[in-house]
């Protein structure tokens, strides 16, 4: 073999493992992290509990009524009017064994029915009043505009 036939072979063999080496170093996955388009290490809106509901409409209409109230099981929040016209809305199902809970008007409280449930009471801010259960329900923000009543967590 002779000197420039050499050099030609031996200066592909190290060009093909420069590019070997640059195409395994360069790829997708050892590159900086893509930009997040959902921005998950801030709080995601999507997963927010955020709806509006027009209570003048089926399936809200009790909510038409001082002292009434409406389960969503969709998004299991139980949403109540209160004898004075104020909305609560608070996670719909005990902290004790999931049944789904009821709005005592006259209380101004949520209450687990019993039976199924055990008669847990919770206040109008979901805490405690009587267990068994033992946890608070979760609370969400009522924000009523003439028919409509948006639902929603911060
Ligand atoms: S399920 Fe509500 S008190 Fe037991």
């Amino acid at each position: 073999m002779e000197r420039k036939d050499f050099i030609e072979k031996v200066g592909l063999s190290a060009a093909s493992i420069l590019i070997f080496g640059c195409m395994q170093g360069c790829s997708k996955s050892d590159g900086p992290a893509p930009a997040n388009p959902t921005g998950t290490n801030n709080p995601n809106p999507a997963n927010k509990v955020d709806f509006t509901i027009n209570i003048t409409n089926s399936p809200y209409t009790s909510l038409n009524t001082a002292g009434g109230f409406y389960v969503d099981r969709t998004n299991n929040i139980i949403i109540a009017r209160t004898l004075t016209d104020e909305f609560l809305a608070v996670s719909s199902l005990c902290t004790h064994q999931q049944v789904t809970l009821e709005y005592q008007a006259s209380n101004n409280r949520f209450v687990c029915p019993s039976p199924p449930g055990h008669g847990s009471l919770f206040s109008s801010t979901g805490a405690v009043v009587n267990g068994p259960a033992a946890s608070v329900l979760k609370q969400y923000k009522t924000t009523p505009t003439g028919n409509s009543l948006r639902v929603y967590e911060l």
